[in-house]
């Protein structure tokens, strides 16, 4: 039996149609180095999506293999419910210095998702516990992604996602990303809302959707005006991908909640987090029999191994002067699609944070007109990026990169050329 084969008898594939897939020949990977993943084969691929938005540093980067290494020396895990873990408290202390200033409290779990299911509780029981009883409503933006978990999907707005889930979910009011119309919805429902939540700066799953400049600070402002908590979900622009360690950092916002995942690990093993502010804490804090104990919590939240990985991360953030490098970066970036690919005449629209960048194909640009759902222009163009030897994944047809933040500059002339062939291969001039 093959791998190939086994694959297909034994996996089932997230976000994936599996009739299509059991048709093809998968792509196996068995091992990295640096910027590339490596298959079965030994054939080299440029990890342009640094393996679905978590790769930070490169694969195999030594400093996080000795970090995993030794803690894995002393032990993987054991249980935050109960017990406290020497990696767990170091990350947190060390997180609670580059996070935006106010945010005090660290609760660990493992996945994007549950960081953003626990901002929801968390809000939600803040407002229930001091009283504001009649704030039971979230408020979240047109297009929104927080993750696959109901409460999560109940924010979503990605109606290809979320729809067939409706009648599960709770109702949620949806604005969107129009300043006046965001204080509109907080004048006719902020004295229902527990919290808004946001992506700030960039919509990533949405195709790279992109803020108007002090959105998110009037959205900080409105909040604090009608006593609503303000959600920050920096699971995808968090740790340097729009070009500072966090992107609410840019509008000089300091949300409620802020939820972490993906690259908070470097992009080594499954982590997330959400922040508090000492009020938010203070809130829950109470008589044993008050009952006001949050009480959540995941088998392996703040494992040792990958707060291990995290210690790890952030401090090549420092040593390896990141955040300089992603702005150099970007830059780069920019410079070259504006060449290379914005003028060709199948793309409509580039889109850029840092080195957050979705690229609009469209059928055609005189009339804008998308192409059909069922031809999956953008699957077919990274199809024809991956015999170029670099790995892309689309969300419809914009065409998504997120390479890892230590992309280098022969890398990222390398993405962009293939980019450019790819979409004229599939799409024409
Ligand atoms: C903004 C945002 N929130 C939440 C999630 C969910 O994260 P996970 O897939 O780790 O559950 C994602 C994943 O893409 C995301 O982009």
């Amino acid at each position: 039996m093959s791998l190939q084969s086994d694959d297909k008898q034994f996996v089932w594939h997230p976000f994936t149609q599996m009739r299509e897939w059991l048709a093809d020949d998968p792509l196996i990977i068995e091992r990295a180095e640096g910027n590339e993943l490596i298959d079965i084969e030994g054939k080299r691929y440029l990890d342009g999506v640094s393996s679905l938005w978590v790769n930070v540093h490169g694969h195999r980067k030594r400093e996080i293999d000795d970090a995993i290494r030794a803690q894995l020396d002393r032990v993987a895990h054991s249980t935050l419910l109960g017990l406290a873990s020497v990696p767990s408290i170091e990350f947190a202390r060390r997180l609670i210095e580059v996070v935006p200033h106010g945010l005090t409290k660290v609760f660990y779990s493992d996945s994007g998702s549950t960081a953003t299911e626990i901002a929801l509780k968390i809000a939600y029981q803040f407002q229930q516990q001091r009283g504001e009883r009649a704030r039971r409503k979230f408020l979240a933006l047109a297009d929104a992604y927080h993750g696959d978990t109901v409460g999560a999907v109940s924010v979503g707005g990605i109606d290809l996602f979320h729809q067939i889930f409706q009648p599960l979910l709770f109702h949620v009011h949806r604005v969107s990303r129009v300043t006046s119309a965001l204080e509109q919805a907080f004048a006719e429902h902020g004295h229902q809302l527990a919290a808004f939540i946001i992506e700030p700066l960039v919509q990533g799953a949405a195709g790279m959707l992109l803020q108007p400049p002090g959105f998110l600070q009037r959205a900080r402002e409105l909040c604090d005006h009608h006593g609503v908590l303000l959600i920050c979900d920096e699971v995808a622009t968090g740790f340097g991908r729009t070009g500072t360690m966090f992107a609410s950092e840019q509008e000089e916002v300091v949300p409620d909640l802020l939820c972490l995942a993906k690259g908070i690990s470097g992009g080594y093993l499954p982590l997330a987090v959400t922040v508090a502010t000492e009020r938010i804490f203070s809130g829950f804090l109470g008589q044993y029999a008050d009952k006001r104990t949050f009480f959540h919590g995941h088998t392996y939240t703040g494992n040792p191994l990958a707060c291990a990985a995290a210690i790890a991360s952030l401090e090549l953030f420092t040593t390896e002067r990141v955040l300089e490098r992603v702005v150099a970066r970007a830059k780069q970036i920019a410079q070259l699609l504006a060449q290379e690919v914005a003028p060709l005449s199948h793309v409509l629209e580039i889109r850029q944070r840092g080195l957050m960048i979705g690229v609009e194909l469209t059928a055609d640009r005189e009339t804008r007109a998308e192409y059909a759902y069922e031809i999956a222009i953008g699957a077919q163009v990274c199809r024809a990026l991956r015999k170029r030897g670099v790995i892309l994944r689309p969300l419809g047809s914009v065409i998504v990169m997120m390479p890892p933040l230590s992309l280098t500059d022969g890398e990222a002339i390398k993405m962009i050329a293939a980019t450019r062939e790819a979409i004229v291969e599939v799409c024409g001039a």
